[in-house]
């Protein structure tokens, strides 16, 4: 299939997940700068789902906040518009995703924990550098995958194809997509997201994760996501061995500076953290 086919399928396919109308609502009050918590917590009042989910998040670990948080104000003015607007974000991704997962070799929850892992692993980076908002970065995080799930659900020919290559071959499946398939996953991923009318600096993001290119909308949430990922998936690999940085951008190993060196550890003691992300965003709430 060539790109150009790829695409119009993709464009044609009337089925992709949509977010809640609520994220969409939450968007457009926080565009206003006059925007009260009160109102906000009342558009997000409107769906109880979400907010049962997103005091379950203020309360959890995750924040460590040591007072009980009841009421969905009380939440924005503790986390901010910002973090609280991005927990309703990552929520419905995840959701709008869910319950779909019969393409052999492809494992739904192992694709959700390593970005989850990815979205933790960008959002300490930002902390600790001071570069971006961090939660943004965890959306980015987040999102950067989620052409793989669209080609699992909507071009299972070519999935499989993709995912045989890389098993014979002992590829990546990015590697592997470069062999098999016209257009790879993060063109794919960035499609919807745009789709789903995120701002830019998250579609380029998606975009160009595995390909860095300046001229995007925001490089240093790029660079974080991208270097991020190559921690995520070397640490989870190879824990013992360093990462080796001939292979990784120049620009984000200048980022990085000596931290390059000391990743693996660094991420070690991020693992509970990771852990307990996983724990909130992948169970089923139980009543
Ligand atoms: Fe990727
Ligand atoms: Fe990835």
């Amino acid at each position: 299939m060539d790109s150009k086919t790829i695409m119009k399928k993709l464009e044609r396919i009337e089925d992709l997940p949509t977010l809640p109308t609520i994220l969409f609502e939450v968007n457009r009050l926080l565009e206003d700068i006059n925007t009260s918590a009160k109102k906000l917590g009342d558009t997000i009042g409107k769906d109880q789902s979400m907010v049962a989910k997103i005091l379950k998040l203020v309360n959890s670990a995750f924040y460590g906040f040591r007072s009980r948080v009841s009421d969905i104000s009380n939440a924005l003015v503790l986390l901010g518009f910002n973090t609280v607007r991005n927990s309703v974000i990552s929520v419905s991704i995840i959701k709008a995703f869910s319950g779909k997962n019969d393409l052999e070799g492809f494992d739904i929850t192992e694709f959700w924990k390593h970005s989850i892992a990815v979205a933790v692993t960008s959002k300490r980076l930002a902390e600790k550098f001071r570069i971006e908002a961090p939660d943004n970065c965890f959306v980015a995080g987040l999102l950067h995958d989620i052409g793989k799930l669209v080609l699992s659900q909507y071009f299972q020919d070519l999935f499989t194809k993709v995912w045989i290559t890389a098993q014979k071959e002992n590829l990546t499946f990015y590697e592997a997509e470069k062999k098999e398939i016209s257009v790879k996953h993060p063109m794919i991923g960035s499609f919807l997201v745009k789709k789903w009318q995120f701002p830019a600096h998250l579609v380029d993001a998606v975009k160009c994760h595995h390909a860095i290119r300046k001229g995007v909308s925001n490089y240093e949430l790029l660079l974080i996501v991208y270097v991020a990922d190559i921690i995520v998936n070397h640490c989870t690999i190879e824990p013992e061995n360093p990462i080796d940085i001939s292979t990784v951008h120049p620009d984000a190993v200048e980022m990085l500076g000596s931290h390059m060196e000391n990743t693996n550890e660094w991420y070690e003691k991020l693992k509970a953290e990771i852990e307990s992300a996983c724990d909130f965003f992948l169970k089923e709430e139980e009543g």
